[in-house]
């Protein structure tokens, strides 16, 4: 006697009408027309059964606090990071740890149940690291957070950063972060990606750096991390966030980049939404678009993800936790429209995340833990076009979120009328 059986679900591998069988959080069977009887069972009736959504990388200790203690006048990033350099001061664990918690609220409503989330760590009070600390142990019964130890002001720039980052180490934060090119030189920036990754062997730990943010074709510091990570045996473990400036980069320096970032086991995070957004600011027109080159790296064999990185703080006054408005947006951005690049768009957010988060037991596989979400779509494309609704996400086996099927009635002149209208 299972626990739970949901029966006639369409994977996003493209299997149809699978049955789904789940023991004390775990999958244990995944087969058409399972042969077991359950405590209770659910009639997918053909709609999508997905491992949960992933973010790869999101700031937690911004989220919610648009228009604190004002608004982002210019909408740009460096007018959001010295926003965020007036509301530091202005911080309080309390306040904190319940934004933190009202949007993970938000994202398991969304089915997003994995989230790396990069966390200030120049404030010498590091409060920031201590409320989100807090967090990662209030919601890991329903989500899992990793936390990296993020410089924003820059590890060699801001006074004390070295320290304050290592300190946040030992505090328990997951993943070591960066920003080199926000450090006063390209040969600060290169230092700070040697000193980070040589941090990072030293004590074992995971790598995400912001990664040249700009629209600068010469900001190279991707190079450098690739090569550090090659030399310290770090392959597997290291992602470069945003990667903007290859948007912009030579055509030709590129060709030769892919390969060095594939060689090294490096990873690649794109924002969507944030960088359509802040990147190519300074452009009249055509105006770039900023975000790093997708369908490239993918097909050079690099691991490509993305992220929500911002929802309502200094930087970005809009968002919902729904990595598949995230998608949407990448999709587009990148122009990946074809059948097979649609379906890439939906692992970007999905199993590709929670390779470089290294999530245990990720999947939809006996053994996997029973981490789900149905969707109102019967596919991974309808889902990324429609964003649609999660009408049930389950966490271990147990649901812990439902939303109503998006339906509408229709009474139009000279057209039948229409109770379960779906688009
Ligand atoms: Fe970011």
């Amino acid at each position: 006697m299972l626990d739970l059986i949901i029966r006639h679900a369409n994977l996003p591998d493209g299997r149809q009408d699978v049955d789904v069988g789940i023991q004390q959080g775990r999958i244990v069977a995944v087969e058409p027309g399972l042969a077991a009887q359950a405590a209770e069972e659910l009639d997918a009736a053909g709609q999508l059964l997905s491992p949960p959504f992933v973010d790869a990388h999101f700031h937690m200790d911004a989220t919610l606090s648009h228009g604190l203690p004002r608004v982002n006048q210019s909408g740009t990033l460096l007018e959001g990071i010295a926003l965020w350099g007036e509301l530091k001061p202005l911080l309080t664990q309390e306040a904190l740890v319940e934004r933190a918690l009202a949007y993970c609220d938000w994202a398991v409503a969304k089915g997003l149940l994995a989230i790396r989330t990069h966390v200030d760590v120049c404030d010498p009070r590091l409060l920031a690291v201590e409320a989100l600390l807090h967090v990662r142990e209030r919601v890991k019964p329903y989500l899992d957070l990793q936390l990296v130890a993020f410089p924003q002001d820059g590890v060699l720039r801001s006074p004390g950063a070295w320290q304050h980052l290592q300190r946040a180490l030992d505090m328990g934060v997951d993943v070591v972060g960066g920003i080199p090119h926000f450090e006063r030189t390209m040969e600060q920036g290169a230092e700070s990606v040697r000193l980070l990754c040589e941090l990072a062997a030293e004590r074992g730990l995971r790598v995400d750096m912001h990664c040249d943010e700009t629209d600068d074709p010469l900001s190279r510091h991707i190079e450098t991390l690739a090569f550090h990570t090659q030399r310290l045996g770090l392959q597997g473990r290291v992602a470069g966030s945003h990667l903007t400036s290859m948007h912009s980069m030579d055509n030709y320096y590129v060709s030769k980049l892919l390969l060095l970032m594939k060689e090294a086991g490096v990873a690649a995070i794109a924002n969507p939404l944030i960088n359509i957004t802040l990147q190519g600011r300074h452009d009249t027109y055509p105006k770039r678009r900023g975000m790093t080159r997708v369908p490239e790296l993918l097909a050079a064999g690099v691991p490509v993800a993305f992220g929500h990185d911002c929802v309502m703080d200094p930087w970005y006054s809009l968002g919902s936790a729904d990595m598949l408005e995230v998608a949407h947006m990448g999709l587009h951005v990148a122009q990946m429209t074809s059948q097979a690049a649609m379906r890439q768009c939906f692992e970007a957010v999905t199993t590709t995340p929670a390779t470089i988060l290294g999530l245990d037991g990720y999947g939809i596989a006996p053994g996997c833990r029973a981490d789900l979400v149905l969707l109102q779509a019967r596919d991974p494309i309808e889902a990324i076009r429609l964003r649609a609704t999660r009408l049930a996400v389950f966490r271990r086996g147990r649901c812990v979120a439902r939303t109503p099927a998006a339906i509408s009635q229709l009474s139009l002149p000279g057209r039948p009328a229409q109770t379960g209208f779906q688009p």
